[in-house]
């Protein structure tokens, strides 16, 4: 079964629908990797529409596996993906996974990753239908003022900083977690 969650709209602001990534994505996706802000901050670069295809393929495997939940933020006016939103786990079952995220250049401002991030993190963590994970994890360089913003407006307490570890991980970052059953 499909999961979909949904943002309601809110005073000028469309409502947002969170679905795994499909292969018709493929070509917002690609033109969103384009963008110099996403080349500096992820880990995933992707160049051009196929290798976008070859992406979804792996989402949609990797949802099958329990392993990662990938959902493209889509606004509900014009039912194009401008964001994402992923569960990663490092093992299979384990009850912490990783929370990462982007939203495409254009709509960066509007508060659209908070309230994406929330909606995956209730999911991810409460009990209906989703994996009801114990724990979340949102890792970003100590640079990325934008990235620690929404960890803030979402409610992820900082945890500690991660110390460089070149060349995959040339600066400091910030690890925040979400524990609801744990301490705060
Ligand atoms: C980090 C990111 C997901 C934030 O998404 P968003 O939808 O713009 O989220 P918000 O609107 O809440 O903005 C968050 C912060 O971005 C900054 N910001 C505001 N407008 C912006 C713009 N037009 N462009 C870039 N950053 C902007 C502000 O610091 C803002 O915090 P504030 O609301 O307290 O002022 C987005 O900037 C992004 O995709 N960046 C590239 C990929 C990335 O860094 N992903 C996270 C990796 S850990």
């Amino acid at each position: 079964m499909t999961v979909e969650l949904t943002v309601p709209a809110q005073a000028g602001r469309p409502g947002l629908l969170l679905r795994p990534w499909r292969a018709q994505d493929a070509e917002a996706l690609a033109a969103a990797h384009r963008d110099a802000g996403m080349k500096r901050w992820l880990m995933t670069s992707l160049d051009g529409t196929e290798a976008a295809r070859r992406w979804i393929d792996e989402q949609t495997a990797a949802w099958a596996e329990g392993m990662r939940f990938s959902f493209a933020v889509v606004g509900q006016d014009t039912a194009l993906p401008v964001g994402h939103v992923a569960v990663k786990r490092k093992t299979a079952g384990a009850p912490s996974a990783e929370i990462g995220y982007w939203t495409s250049a254009q709509v960066r401002g509007r508060g659209i990753a908070p309230l994406a991030v929330d909606a995956v993190a209730r999911w991810a963590l409460g009990g209906d239908r989703g994996p009801s994970l114990t724990r979340l994890e949102l890792l970003h360089d100590v640079d990325n003022t934008a990235s620690c913003r929404v960890a803030v407006k979402c409610g992820f307490p900082l945890r500690g900083e991660l110390a460089p570890h070149p060349p995959k991980f040339p600066v400091a970052g910030h690890i925040h977690a979400l524990e609801p059953g744990g301490s705060a």
